[in-house]
């Protein structure tokens, strides 16, 4: 049988511990200054289908067990998902917040993680997942930032999600 090539990561600016946010978060394990990619979000490139069937499985497996994250399965390109549910994934423990330190950054088919200011050694890093409206309710936020809207929803749904919050008033 072949053995699976693992990618080396590099771990060097993070520390995995507990988080407030969401069981398991990544934090600095030393200052970082703004602009320093962090780490790569590493996995395995599977297809739509695939993708989309994993995807589904996790979210029916963080249902039963809220210690499981719901969504580890990112859209690369029209035909292509990458999977970033490995041990050997650090950067699959980030946590979203509603008030960043960090982005993420599609290269052709990597993903990584940079700072977008100075974080200071021990400060959760976090990133917004960029999430759209769909199925929102699904996804409550708990980053207990002072902006924080309630839900994983990309800063660039927002303002839609505000219209649609007086709609319905709440
Ligand atoms: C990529 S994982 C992040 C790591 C996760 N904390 C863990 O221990 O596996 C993504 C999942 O973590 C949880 N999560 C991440 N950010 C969150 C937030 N701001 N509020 C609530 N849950 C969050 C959600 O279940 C989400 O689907
Ligand atoms: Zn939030």
């Amino acid at each position: 049988m072949m053995k699976k090539r693992i990618p080396k990561v590099n771990t060097k600016y993070i520390k995995v511990k507990k988080s407030k946010i969401h069981n398991n978060g990544v934090f600095a394990s030393k200052n970082i200054k703004k602009g320093t990619k962090i780490i790569e979000y590493v996995g395995e490139i599977v297809s739509k289908e695939e993708g989309d069937k994993r995807s589904e499985e996790q979210f029916k497996r963080s249902r039963k067990n809220k210690s499981e994250g719901s969504v580890y399965v990112y859209d690369l390109t029209k035909k292509y998902d990458l999977d970033g549910n490995f041990k050997w994934n650090p950067a699959r423990l980030i946590n979203h917040s509603c008030e960043p330190n960090a982005k993420y950054k599609q290269v052709g088919l990597k993903i990584f993680i940079i700072a977008i200011r100075s974080i200071k050694k021990g400060e959760e890093i976090s990133y917004d997942y960029g999430y759209d409206l769909d199925d929102y309710k699904d996804h409550k936020c708990k980053c207990g930032k002072e902006k924080c809207i309630g839900y994983i929803i990309g800063k660039n749904y927002r303002k839609d999600f505000e219209k649609l919050r007086k709609k319905r008033k709440y």
